[in-house]
């Protein structure tokens, strides 16, 4: 999968992209980055990017024409036009869902505002959705995008050592993670629960899954709503409740 980045800042996520995991998937060749600089685009020789908002306001509003032109020198043919997302407090929520479905596209473009954001025409004419990674605002949207790409690419074949690091864990199914463990079994006096122990595929199947939602009861009841807990799971969930 390939990402392209139009930002004021892209050694900001060449710096994050190229760490880690993200990183050794961009040196496999499983991703790419592309992290272009809006003002390389600005059309006049001293790089003015930006304006005041017309109507009045604080801050300042990237033009439309960059950004227009930077995404345009990024794909020839219709058929490479990529999947354009705007990040912006505005967007809809990022979730575990939403990074799956990014995952499936073959180019995702992701357009970062910064100060006051950009001339809402250019967001209108090219972006297909606007992302936003929570109920906040940022300086701008650098971080953001770093934050979708990682999300996205774990998700991606090749990145992770397997589809399983990632579809046993939290928010794939609606669910919490179950608590996990290490080396010792006995912690400064804290016990690993018995049953991970006793090597019963089945019966550690079923604490985990028991735990997962007792996890998601204690951490994020939110979540719980959207559950069909039938009544034995409930009975095993308060039995667990109790016990710790
Ligand atoms: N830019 C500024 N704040 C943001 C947020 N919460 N999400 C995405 N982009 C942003």
């Amino acid at each position: 999968m390939r990402f392209d980045v139009l930002t004021l800042f892209p050694e900001q996520i060449e710096s994050n992209v190229h760490k880690s995991i993200t990183g050794r998937a961009l040196d496999k060749g499983v991703i790419s980055l592309n992290a272009v600089n809006i003002r390389d685009f600005c059309g006049n020789s001293y790089g003015k990017i930006d304006d005041t908002v017309y109507g009045g306001g604080t801050g300042l509003l990237i033009y439309s024409q960059p950004v227009y032109d930077c995404w345009k020198s990024l794909w020839g043919t219709q058929d490479d036009k990529p999947y354009t997302v705007y990040v912006s407090p505005k967007g809809s929520v990022l979730d575990q869902r939403k990074a799956k479905e990014l995952s499936s596209k073959k180019r995702l473009c992701i357009i970062c505002g910064h100060y006051e954001g950009i001339d809402s025409r250019v967001i209108d004419k090219i972006c297909d959705e606007e992302i936003s990674i929570g109920d906040y605002v940022l300086t701008g949207g650098e971080l953001a995008a770093c934050v979708i790409i990682d999300s996205v690419s774990r998700m991606i074949d090749g990145v992770l050592p397997n589809e399983d690091a990632y579809t046993n864990e939290s928010h794939m199914d609606g669910t919490l993670e179950a608590p996990s463990y290490t080396m010792p079994s006995d912690w400064d006096g804290m016990k690993v629960p018995e049953v991970l122990l006793s090597g019963n595929d089945a019966a550690i199947d079923e604490h985990r899954r028991i735990a997962s939602l007792v996890e998601t009861w204690m951490k994020r009841p939110d979540m719980l709503d959207k559950l069909e807990i039938t009544e034995s799971e409930w009975q095993k969930m308060l039995a667990m409740r109790r016990t710790l």
